[in-house]
């Protein structure tokens, strides 16, 4: 097992036969390139995508053995719809999509979006696929997640008014308590699937800029593209997440200074992150509120 490297690569995915990874999101950015590097490597890739254009538009990029698929995650009507005509195995689902730092607003069922997106909407997939998955499940976080707090009694910024930083650091905290509670809940029912976490570091895509003032939009273009790594290079965490032998509730990312660039190697959690307590308490809320239940009870 190597749990770092500092020339691991796309070129060291093992072979996948046809075996099927679920990414949610690989129309674009991270998702796009975790798509294209998997592909090539022999997988049969569905792209779980809100919009079908872009979706089709990118799978014809991508090439390789790869379908299409429509996934809101901001609406639960979708999501159980998507599981509903899942049939067959999932080797690897990977929870890549998001928003950041969106302007207030809600989800179909009314959550605050980036809360109810990235944390809600991957929980009731994860969920929801779970009888079908046979290896693992890689949710994607950020560096982000430190600035993120678990405020159960106000989830969604209602009292304290809503800070679009907060949200996403948030939503990206709850990403990793997740992890950790999957993997507990997976090793207590005797499950062989993993639960692991993955970011990408500083990644040059369209995260945070869809329907922003176009002037924002440019400036975070041309950051991205003097400072970001392209996204190809950034789907290196979620790819090692996704193949290497490592122990469940794994977190890696970039390998350079502040885990912004580089290869992929475990990396450090806040101390909240690794809150078993807050881990069961923000699970037992996600169920009320989405209304699924751990997958393999
Ligand atoms: N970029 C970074 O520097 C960075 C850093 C840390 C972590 N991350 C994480 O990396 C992941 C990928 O982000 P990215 O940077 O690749 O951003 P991106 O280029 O904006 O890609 C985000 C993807 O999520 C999809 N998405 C958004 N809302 C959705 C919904 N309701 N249902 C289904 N799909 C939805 C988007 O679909 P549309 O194309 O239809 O909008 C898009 O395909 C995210 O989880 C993000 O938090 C990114």
């Amino acid at each position: 097992m190597r749990m770092s490297s500092s020339h691991w690569t796309a070129a060291d995915l093992p072979e996948f036969d046809g075996r099927t990874v679920v990414v949610t999101g690989a129309n674009s950015g991270v998702g796009f390139g975790t798509a294209t590097a998997l592909a090539r490597a022999g997988a049969h890739v569905v792209l779980a995508v809100r919009d079908i254009d872009r979706g089709n538009d990118a799978a014809r990029r991508i090439g390789g053995s790869n379908e299409v698929r429509r996934l809101d995650l901001a609406d639960s009507d979708s999501i159980r719809e998507f599981a509903a005509e899942w049939e067959g195995e999932i080797s690897i689902l990977v929870n890549n999509a998001g928003v950041a730092m969106v302007p207030e607003g809600r989800t179909k069922d009314g959550f605050e979006m980036q809360f109810g997106t990235n944390h809600l909407g991957h929980f009731a997939l994860t969920n929801r696929l779970l009888p079908h998955i046979t290896d693992r499940v890689v949710n994607l976080a950020s560096g982000a997640h430190r600035v993120g707090t678990i405020d159960f009694d106000d989830l969604d910024f209602a009292e304290s008014g809503y800070r679009p930083v907060q949200a996403y650091g948030r939503s990206k905290l709850a990403n990793l308590l997740f992890t950790l509670e999957l993997e507990r809940r997976l090793r207590r029912a005797g499950s062989a699937v993993r639960s692991l976490a993955a970011h990408p570091g500083y990644a040059a895509t369209e995260l945070g800029t869809r329907d922003r003032n176009k002037y924002l939009v440019g400036i975070v273009h041309l950051a991205g593209r003097y400072f970001a790594q392209p996204p190809e290079k950034a789907a290196l965490p979620t790819l090692f997440a996704a193949t290497q032998d490592l122990p469940g509730a794994s977190y890696v990312g970039p390998d350079g200074r502040n885990e912004l660039h580089g290869y992929p190697t475990l990396v450090g959690r806040s101390a909240q992150a690794s809150n078993v307590q807050t881990a069961q308490r923000l699970w037992d809320v996600s169920e009320d509120l989405t209304g699924v239940r751990f997958g393999l009870a």
